[in-house]
């Protein structure tokens, strides 16, 4: 094996640290450590966006269309118990369907706040959805929901409601996922929350939704590569790394790994790092819960959790929270 610390020595000089980019320092930071990992959140450039639309969509991928089923079942009775001239606020501004099924059942909503840290896609859906709705006053929010947040002043009197579907609270760990909930309660106090959470269930089901038989889920996983090649001007052979996801029953999780299939050395930018034959880089949690387990870190986090609705196989959970 080569010595490793050859190739964690720079071969010309790498920008200055407070040049680099987010991406730069965390890819930087995660292959320097003794377990090399990289945050989910890069996923999602333009191409790691359009392939989880397509892996939303895919026959394997039961979370999306179970929740959009419990949306077009329930979303009357949801919009009911959220009550009328709310100010709607959702972390992280996802597919409109989702959101517009809530809205079609709502009594005249007060605004509706989609908060989201990429501004070019937050101002095209907005746009999108004023143009569909021309009553609703739209207020988008450039800003990244797991830092503390400015509301617009506007909303202090409306009673304020969040919407966190999908599951996204999933890909945060115990510590994060209550500190995202604490936050969330201080927000809406007074209020209360709509939140989508995804089921611990049969392991096979878990593995064939992460490792669909397409490859689209392994795409999205490579594509953290393919972005340091392009961003980063790193080195990595996409032929020499793949997509391992599998269900860690101790951790109730999905981990999603890129897992080197040779020993190997990857230059990124000017620095080199050294893979041996079998070792992974961890790019993704994606936590499953009981209804119970998550009724407990919501109260952990200050919420009274209410109404739970979900599908009859238990695949997907939508909560209300109370705060
Ligand atoms: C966004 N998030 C809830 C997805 C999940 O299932 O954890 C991301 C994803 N990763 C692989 N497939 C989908």
């Amino acid at each position: 094996m080569s010595n490793p610390e050859f190739f964690a020595r720079p071969s010309h000089a790498p920008p200055a640290p407070e040049r680099l980019s987010d991406f730069a320092r965390a890819v930087l930071e995660g292959l320097c450590a003794p377990a090399k990992r990289l945050p989910c959140k890069f996923f999602y450039d333009a191409r790691g966006s359009v392939l989880f639309d397509e892996i939303c969509a895919l026959p394997e991928y039961y979370p999306t269309r179970t929740e959009i089923a419990l949306f077009r079942d329930h979303a009357p009775e949801m919009a009911r118990t959220m009550g009328r001239e709310i100010a709607l606020i959702e972390f992280g501004a996802g597919a409109l369907t989702k959101v517009e099924l809530l809205l079609d059942a709502l009594e005249r909503p007060r605004a509706y706040v989609p908060i989201d840290i990429s501004g070019d896609y937050l101002r095209a859906m907005a746009a999108k959805l004023e143009k569909a709705r021309p009553g609703l006053n739209v207020l988008p929010l450039v800003a990244d929901f797991t830092k503390p947040l400015a509301l617009p002043q506007c909303l202090s009197e409306a009673r304020r409601v969040g919407f966190f579907p999908g599951s996204t609270i999933g890909n945060m760990d115990g510590a994060e996922a209550l500190a995202f909930l604490r936050k969330a309660a201080a927000v809406l106090k007074g209020g209360g929350m709509l939140i989508g959470v995804d089921l611990v269930k049969d392991p096979r089901v878990l593995h064939a939704a992460y490792n669909d038989a397409a490859g689209v889920t392994a795409a999205f996983n490579k594509n953290l590569l393919v972005r340091a090649n392009r961003e980063l001007d790193a080195g990595f052979d996409l032929d020499a790394f793949a997509h391992y996801a599998f269900y860690n029953p101790h951790e109730q999780r999905i981990e999603m790994h890129l897992m080197s299939l040779k020993d190997q050395h990857v230059r990124v930018l000017g620095r080199g790092f050294y893979f041996v034959q079998g070792e992974t880089v961890h790019t993704e949690n994606s936590y499953k819960y009981t209804v119970e387990g998550f009724r407990r870190l919501a109260r952990q986090a200050g919420f009274a959790p209410r109404q739970v609705w979900s599908d009859a196989q238990g695949l997907f959970s939508l909560h209300w929270l109370e705060c």
